[in-house]
């Protein structure tokens, strides 16, 4: 039911610089994968079968890791390397990729108006890759398509967040609706901690329904200038529903530096178990 996943990937990565100065951040390693396949191989889980991917100037290496490679397939054939590209070229067989530019960084929420072209008219996901989740037995984003099966409305995952870290984040104002599932009424996008309505901010994880391109036409630029995915959320949930999932599992911030080395770890350590 939901077939398309929306990656906004963008940004500028500052935080990563200089490393990202030519590669994107969403092409970072973590152990031997890029963060980005990470999302993808999350998305197939849940049943997606097109990628559609929101680059800018800079980004073309997310694009060739996505495509065959002639020369490294026609070098390693018959190999004892071969089996290292397995995994990739089975995800490759199992989605389509499309793509299409930002042509000014003018925030998530243009972004993802800029995906409009790939999506069309039917709800979809929206995965911020460099949120690395991983899923406690089924997938994060195969968790919210099994909720939006029920509810058919847009749905942010959330998690807790501790109140001296609040301010980096969009965080609601809800009512339980059921275990972990609430009814959004407002949003605050990067709150002060005595200012936050709950302990619920939003992780990069949505499925959105088609209507929020609308809403994010009309939607101003807010907190830094920039086009807030929040703000347009926020009217949405205004003007119909939009629920929030505390989801299951883990999730490590890869836009910091610090979120990225624990991802590292974590995973890391899972390889020698
Ligand atoms: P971030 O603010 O975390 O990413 O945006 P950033 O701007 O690349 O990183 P810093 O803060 O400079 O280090 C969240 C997501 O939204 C995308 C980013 O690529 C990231 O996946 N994004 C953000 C866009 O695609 N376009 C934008 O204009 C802004």
């Amino acid at each position: 039911m939901i077939k398309k996943s929306l990656f906004p990937a963008a940004g500028y990565g500052t935080r990563f610089l200089p490393a990202t100065k030519a590669i994107p951040k969403e092409m970072l390693p973590v152990v031997d994968k890029p963060l980005i396949q990470y999302g993808v191989e999350e998305a197939i889980e849940a049943g997606i079968n097109t990628m559609a991917i929101v680059t800018g100037r800079g980004k073309r290496a997310i694009e060739d890791h996505f495509d065959i490679s002639y020369e490294l397939e026609h070098q390693i054939k018959g190999t004892s390397k071969e089996h290292l590209l397995e995994d990739i070229r089975k995800l490759m067989n199992s989605c389509t990729f499309t793509y299409t530019r930002q042509k000014e960084m003018k925030g998530l929420g243009h972004a993802v108006l800029s995906g409009e072209v790939l999506i069309g008219n039917e709800p979809f996901a929206v995965v911020l890759a460099d949120d690395l989740c991983e899923g406690d037995g089924k997938g994060v984003l195969k968790q919210m398509v099994e909720l939006y099966k029920k509810y058919r409305c847009s749905i942010v995952a959330v998690m807790e967040v501790e109140k001296d870290s609040i301010h980096k984040y969009g965080v609601i104002d809800a009512k339980e609706l059921e275990k972990d599932v609430f009814v959004v009424s407002n949003m605050v996008e990067k709150p002060k901690a005595k200012e936050a309505p709950s302990n619920l901010a939003i992780i990069g994880r949505y499925i959105l329904t088609p209507d929020i391109f609308d809403i994010l036409r009309d939607t101003k630029p807010g907190a830094g200038g920039e086009i807030q995915l929040t703000d347009a959320l926020k009217t949405q949930a205004q003007k119909g529903m939009v629920l929030a999932y505390k989801f299951k599992g883990k999730r490590f911030d890869c836009g910091s530096v610090d979120g990225y080395v624990k991802a590292i770890n974590y995973f890391y350590d899972k390889t020698k178990k």
